[in-house]
């Protein structure tokens, strides 16, 4: 095994739901992050990429999965053949966007209904205002790898 990455959409994420809470995103910038496009690289991954699982695994009961990577909760939301990463936890409280719902490009929060782009990180629209983390992606021998920083 490569990483430490692995699935874990447990419910037990400690704490309890509450407003107003903006995590922190300073240890990261909206990146225009590498997204997997369907196709595998040429080359294999280096060193920083967890693998996440099989490709066709992955999203085979739905269109995001969670995983933890560097001790950091990671969801990976599948978008027309193409994957792409974002911290998972929200940045208005204590919520996981792999619980909300996918609409294209968008993911809803669960919690309160704030909406992210999966591309970017961006806050679409209120109560979010503060943009998730964005993480690189890309597929390998059938395998599906993100970068994060810790
Ligand atoms: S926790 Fe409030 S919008 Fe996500």
């Amino acid at each position: 095994m490569l990483s430490d990455a692995g699935s874990d959409h447990d419910k037990d994420r400690g704490g309890s739901a509450g407003l107003g809470t903006d995590h922190d995103t300073s240890r990261g910038s909206i990146l225009d992050a590498p997204v997997a496009d369907g196709s595998d690289g040429d080359s294999p991954p280096g060193a920083g990429w967890h693998r996440v699982g099989p490709r066709d695994d992955c999203f085979a009961d739905a269109p995001c999965m969670q995983a933890t990577v560097n001790g950091v909760k990671v969801g990976l939301f599948l978008v027309d053949d193409a994957v792409y990463a974002i911290d998972d936890l929200c940045t208005h409280g204590h919520a996981m966007l792999t619980d909300g719902e996918l609409d294209g490009f968008e993911v809803e929060c669960p919690l309160h209904g704030g909406v992210f782009d999966v591309r970017s990180g961006k806050p679409m629209c209120s109560p979010v205002t503060r943009p998730v983390r964005t993480h690189p992606v890309r597929f390998y021998q059938g395998g599906v790898y993100v970068k994060v920083e810790g």
